[in-house]
This record gives C-alpha cells, structure tokens and sequence, in this order.
C-alpha cells in the first residue's frame, strides 16, 4: 500500500458527516507529503519497515493540514488557494473550515490510539505530537507570526523564534516519530535539533518562493507575505542574504544529522531534495 492510499482510508472511522468531507478534502489535496515522508525514512533508517511507519505519517500530515487549514482562514493569512485547490473556508465555509482543522488535530490522536503501536510507542507519539503542535510549539509560532505583521521592528531574532515554531516543530515532530515508531527515541534529542534547523531553513525558503516563484507553480497565492506586510526573510534581510543564510542552516543541520548513531544517507538526500524544491 502506499502513503497516498493508506492517507485515502485513514479517515474511515470517522462518521460520515459535513465536517468529515471537509477534512477528505484538505487531506487527500496534493500536498507534497513531505512531513509523513520524514517519518518513514526516519524510520527505515532506524531499521523498520517503511508501511510500519504510515500511522505516525498518518497523524502527522493530519496535523499539518489541520494548520494550513487555519492558517488559510479571513482571520489568519486569508488565502483562497491551497495544494492547487480553493481552500477549506471557499470550498465548504468558515465554520465548517474550523471545524475540520478542529477534526484533523484530533483524529491524529485517536489515528495513534487505533494503531498498532505498544501501548509506551503510542504515548511517546502523542506526547511528541502535542508537544509539538501546540501553544508551546507551532501555535507560539503561528502567534508571533500574527502579532508580528506590521511590525517594522521585528528583529532577525525574533524571526527565528517565529519559524522554528510555527515550521520548524513540525519538521522536528517527523523525524523524532520516526525514530520513536523504530525504537530508537534515545536519537530525539539530536533529531530534534536537525528537525528545528530543517524548518527554519525551509521557512527562508517559503519566504523566498513567496517572492520568486508562481502561484501555479506553487499551488498558493505568490506575493501574499508582502501584501499583507508580514515580517519575513525576505522583508527583513532581503533575498541575497536570505539565499546564504539558507545555505548556513542547510550546513549546520548536515553536520547534527550526521553525528547521529545511525546511517543518515537516505535522509540526506530528500533534505538535498528539498532545498532544490520549486515548490
Ligand atoms: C506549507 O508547508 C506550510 C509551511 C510550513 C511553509 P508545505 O510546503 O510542506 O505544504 P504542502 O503540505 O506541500 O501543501
Ligand atoms: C505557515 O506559514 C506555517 C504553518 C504553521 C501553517 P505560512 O503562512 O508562510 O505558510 P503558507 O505560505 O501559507 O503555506
Ligand atoms: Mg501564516
Ligand atoms: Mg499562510
Ligand atoms: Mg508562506
């Protein structure tokens, strides 16, 4: 089975409703996966099979495209595109987009209790996930990233602070399941590190594409960050040194991924895979 059609059944259980279409709907958009996709190499590299991994996949990508859901609502960054689609609150409306991100965020939990997980993998999931995910984690960041919008003060620092939460988490989420589902959580320290330095390079460049790329190359709406004056890399340091700090943190995180006790090769290669990324 693949991601894609374990993802397609992964919302079975849940009862036939308004909210569940809503859910299927940001769910099964074309995402590139990549978070769940962290997960299982994470996994495999730690010596589990690759399926065994799709639960924790599972409820991650649940929660990111709960937060891209709510990320995309009037009261937050107001977008109407998303994965190359309208989003949620266009699709459906405002109440029903809330309602699923409300939904995703917590069929994650259940999707890890249903799972065949031990009962102490279970527990290390949720708790990283939570971690994670909440007011301490990609909420904070999401904040700060809201309070910070016209803010001509906002400093390279407080910026940081902004992305390792509100992606960087997220990114440290993937790879800390993956070495828990394979039984090895005494790496989450290390990967937890690599994960934090992975968002942060992958929100430069977010901020980047925001600028430089297309809306239908990226399936967003481009030029949106500038538009609604939020406080980004590119506003902040502009895109030259923008583009070196990605190559900055793209070392720094090499050299962490690689004192790790396991072989990283697989992982190295999607995270040189992503800094390429058009999209
Ligand atoms: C978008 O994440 C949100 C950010 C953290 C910038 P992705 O670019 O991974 O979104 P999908 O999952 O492919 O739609
Ligand atoms: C959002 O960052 C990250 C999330 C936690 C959803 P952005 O607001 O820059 O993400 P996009 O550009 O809308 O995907
Ligand atoms: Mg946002
Ligand atoms: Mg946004
Ligand atoms: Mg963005």
């Amino acid at each position: 089975m693949t991601l894609e059609e374990y993802l397609l059944h992964a919302l079975d259980p849940v009862t036939d409703s308004r909210v569940k279409e809503a859910m299927q709907y940001s769910l099964m958009a074309p995402g590139k996966r990549l978070r769940p996709k962290l997960v299982m190499l994470t996994a495999q590299c730690c010596g589990l099979h690759e399926e065994d991994a799709y639960p924790a996949a599972a409820s991650l990508e649940m929660i990111h495209t709960y937060s891209l859901i709510h990320d995309d609502l009037p009261a937050m960054d107001d977008d109407d595109l998303r994965r190359g689609r309208k989003t949620c609150h266009v699709q459906f409306d405002e109440a029903t987009a809330i309602l699923a991100g409300d939904g995703l965020l917590t069929e994650a939990f259940c999707h890890i209790g249903r799972s065949k997980y031990s009962d102490s993998v279970k527990a290390q999931c949720m708790k990283v996930l939570a971690d994670n995910a909440g007011a301490d984690g990609m909420v904070l960041g999401q904040i700060l990233d809201l309070t910070n919008e016209n803010n001509p003060d906002c400093t390279y620092e407080m910026l940081e602070k902004i992305h390792l939460n509100k992606t960087g988490r997220l990114f440290s989420c993937a790879l800390q399941l993956g070495a828990i589902v394979a039984g090895k959580s005494l790496e989450c320290a290390r990967l937890d590190e690599v994960g934090l330095l992975l968002g942060l390079a992958f929100q430069i460049q977010d901020d980047i594409l925001d600028v430089t790329s297309t809306s239908e190359m990226m399936g967003k709406t481009i030029g949106k960050d500038a538009d609604s004056h939020k406080s980004t890399t590119c506003s902040i340091l502009g895109i030259e040194k923008s583009e070196a700090l990605l190559e900055e943190v793209y070392e720094k995180m090499l050299i962490k991924l690689g004192e790790c006790s396991f072989d990283t090769a697989r992982i190295v290669d999607l995270l040189i895979e992503m800094k390429g990324r058009k999209r």
